[in-house]
């Protein structure tokens, strides 16, 4: 197995405003997503970017087959960067919130302005989420964006911050500044006409795409903590499997994040795994380490020269990510 060849500090060089200026990139906000995501992806958007111009990307429908709170892409299609985005997630929940904010953007956002912040409402909520009562589409869509909103550390079936007592440091309110959230979600209106929205098993989708021309980037649940963090909608090593499976027959390019776990080293090591090294936080005590690997048909920016001398010697190496068996 080897070891990854990128550090943090090579990574974050590399979403210094010099690189991303002499890639001829836009500026790139971050913070689009009104979604809070355990090892959430939107610092990862810079070097989505880089990566993408470096492989001459730049421009590409960019799929997103574990969407989640679509951290790394929505500052992606903001600056211009990707032209069109598919959101999927298998939680239909959450591909409903994704599709009422593009769709019915002012009644979502009405809704989120009237909501009362407190533990009844969270009641409420978690009943439609658990599909205990019948809910209309747009109380799903806020189900899931309220409980998102007040628990803890963003787990769907996590407990309410400040515990049934709100007696914490932290209330149930205290990540639900309306004004913020409401113009984050007005914010997705303006991509209506560059989104898709789908419901799907990310494998199946995969195997669709065969035939279409698309980046694919893939944020899998982690193999340790996804049971901790998805619950229903997390994999077993079998959906892992039969996921790389899917991946690896692609002929669009891919790159894919995950946790380190023995099981990633087995199921994309055969050609050598090649990846980047990077940190998450999944709470103050657990700090894991996150891998990228890449389709054989992409190159990552070369990063021998490090961080000085980086923005005039950007070349590609292809041996730094190489994992495609077909
Ligand atoms: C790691 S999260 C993605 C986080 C996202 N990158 C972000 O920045 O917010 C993984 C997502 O995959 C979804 N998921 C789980 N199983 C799935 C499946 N079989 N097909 C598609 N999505 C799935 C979960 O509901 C969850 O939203």
């Amino acid at each position: 197995m080897n070891e990854p060849r990128y550090t943090k500090d090579a990574i974050d060089s590399l979403k210094s405003q010099r690189v991303i200026k002499s890639f001829e990139l836009p500026k790139l906000k971050s913070n689009l997503s009104p979604f809070r995501y355990p090892g959430g992806k939107g610092k990862l958007s810079k070097f989505l970017a880089v990566f993408l111009a470096s492989n001459d990307l730049k421009g590409t429908k960019f799929v997103e087959p574990f969407c989640g709170g679509a951290g790394g892409s929505l500052p992606l299609l903001e600056a211009g960067v990707i032209s069109k985005l598919v959101l999927n997630d298998a939680n239909p929940f959450i591909a409903e919130f994704w599709h009422a904010a593009i769709n019915n953007t002012k009644v979502l956002s009405k809704e989120i302005r009237k909501v009362n912040v407190n533990l009844e409402t969270w009641h409420k909520y978690k009943a439609i989420f658990e599909g205990s009562v019948d809910a209309s589409d747009i109380e799903k869509a806020l189900s899931v964006f309220f409980l998102n909103r007040t628990n803890r550390s963003g787990i769907l079936h996590a407990g309410p911050i400040g515990g049934q007592a709100q007696n914490g440091e932290y209330l149930i309110d205290c990540r639900f500044n309306k004004d913020n959230l409401i113009e984050r979600v007005e914010n997705i209106a303006k991509f209506k006409r560059k989104t898709i929205v789908t419901n799907e098993d990310a494998s199946s989708l995969v195997f669709k795409l065969k035939q279409s021309n698309c980046f694919i980037y893939a944020d899998p649940p982690y193999v340790k903590e996804g049971k901790n963090i998805y619950k229903k909608y997390c994999f077993n090593d079998h959906q892992h499997t039969t996921f790389a499976n899917a991946i690896k027959h692609q002929k669009n390019p891919w790159l894919i994040s995950y946790d380190d776990a023995p099981l990633v080293h087995e199921l994309y090591a055969k050609s050598g795994i090649n990846v980047i090294e990077l940190s998450y936080v999944m709470n103050k005590a657990k700090v894991g380490r996150e891998l990228l690997i890449a389709s054989s048909n992409l190159n990552m920016p070369n990063l021998n020269s490090q961080v000085e001398n980086i923005s005039d010697s950007f070349t590609l190496t292809k041996s730094i990510i190489a994992v495609n068996e077909n």
